[in-house]
């Protein structure tokens, strides 16, 4: 059958189970973003200092266009329908009634913004100015899907206001001046730059495990995007998680399912709720700690971490994409006895993270299973 007679089926409850169908994002234009709120970029050492922003270099840009096509049909090989996002121009000024943000982002990292809970795709709030309009990179493909599927559930989250309130004054200029152990305080104290008031979370700070959702407190998740999603996902459990890292966003290179019973954790980054290792206990889930990174520093121009190392994709319960040159963690995965499928993919990291942060579910195969049934009370 050919890609386009296929009717489109939208549903995927976990990160492991046979994947069918998938956005993977694109790299066009993708850009360092202007100065805003949420968020500080500043890179003088290659080009960019605070306050500058700008495109990606070109160059750059058409590697990793090269690292995702070829990652789009190695998954096509597969038997796996690709889908890819429309671009933007992100180079534009964008706003609303509020506020005006000088750039935009770009849409490599679909994962970021799109959360797929069975039969629904939910559009995250999303908490920088310049990723509030990256929805409409994906509306060509929702409202397709609208059409084909008669069962598909589109869902937005409510579009957040974003103005002074939403985030505190100041907080990167003071958070960047501080050391390690003091920037950890912010934490432990789950205090990072978002206010609480209106709900915000990214959907990549969501590990799906069938009925048990694990959410991340982040500098893009507050307290009232839990909220949101606990009142939006009533059947299902919403746990929430933070781990030991100064400036947490997106868990998946840090809290990683790999398949019923097992979970890969980030080595440096200790849960801080222990009530998650005492609930994977309790169910027989054995959690293991990732390898060592292949990188021991950042991309160039990147915020991602070194730890995209452990941003692995499921193809099914027993195979699984790894960046290319994480030989260590492919090595681990091998002997906890996965079929590892190496990805070229690091120079995708400045353009927003790995294989996972890359893709987005639409459908794999399987219903919603639970896979805790054993829980700890008020976790
Ligand atoms: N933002 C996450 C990290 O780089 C994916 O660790």
């Amino acid at each position: 059958m050919s890609k386009e007679n296929k009717k489109t089926v939208v549903c995927s409850w976990n990160e492991w189970d046979p994947l069918k169908h998938v956005i993977v994002g694109r790299a066009d234009g993708t850009m360092v973003q202007a100065p805003e709120p949420a968020i500080q970029r500043d890179w003088p050492e290659y080009g960019y200092p605070f306050g500058k922003y700008g495109p990606l270099p070109k160059e750059m840009e058409e590697k990793v266009k090269e690292q995702l096509d070829n990652f789009a049909k190695l998954l096509e090989r597969r038997g796996i329908r690709v889908d890819r996002p429309t671009p933007l121009d992100f180079s534009q000024q964008v706003q609303t009634p509020d506020w005006k943000q000088e750039s935009m982002f770009g849409c490599m990292p679909p994962r970021d913004l799109l959360l797929t809970v069975g039969n629904e795709i939910l559009e995250a709030t999303m908490s920088f100015r310049s990723r509030w309009y990256e929805y409409l990179c994906y509306r060509p493909l929702l409202e397709r899907y609208f059409k084909e599927d008669p069962n598909f559930r589109w869902e937005a989250a409510p579009k957040p206001r974003l103005t002074e309130r939403t985030y505190k004054k100041n907080f990167w200029n003071e958070f960047n001046a501080k050391s390690k152990e003091e920037q950890i305080k912010h934490t432990y104290a789950k205090d990072w730059v978002l206010t609480e008031a209106e709900p915000l979370f990214d959907a990549a700070d969501v590990a799906r495990f069938g009925k048990d959702l694990f959410v991340q407190r982040s500098t893009v998740t507050n307290a009232g995007g839990i909220s949101w999603l606990r009142r939006h996902f009533p059947n299902h459990r919403i746990h929430e998680v933070t781990f030991k890292e100064e400036a947490p966003m997106h868990i998946d290179a840090t809290f990683v399912p790999l398949r019923p019973g097992l979970a890969l954790s980030n080595k440096g980054r200790a849960p801080l709720t222990p009530e998650l290792k005492e609930l994977f206990k309790k169910n027989d889930w054995e959690i293991v700690e990732c390898a060592t990174p292949a990188h021991d520093k950042k991309h160039k121009l990147s915020y991602c971490s070194i730890w995209l190392s452990m941003n692995v994709l499921m193809l099914d319960s027993k195979t699984v994409c790894v960046e290319a040159e994480e030989n260590a963690q492919m090595k681990q995965l091998e002997k906890l006895g996965f079929d590892v499928i190496p990805v070229p993919f690091w120079a995708v990291s400045p353009f927003g993270g790995g294989l996972h942060c890359a893709t987005a579910d639409v459908y794999r195969e399987g219903t919603c299973e639970d896979y805790f049934p054993k829980q700890i009370k008020g976790f």
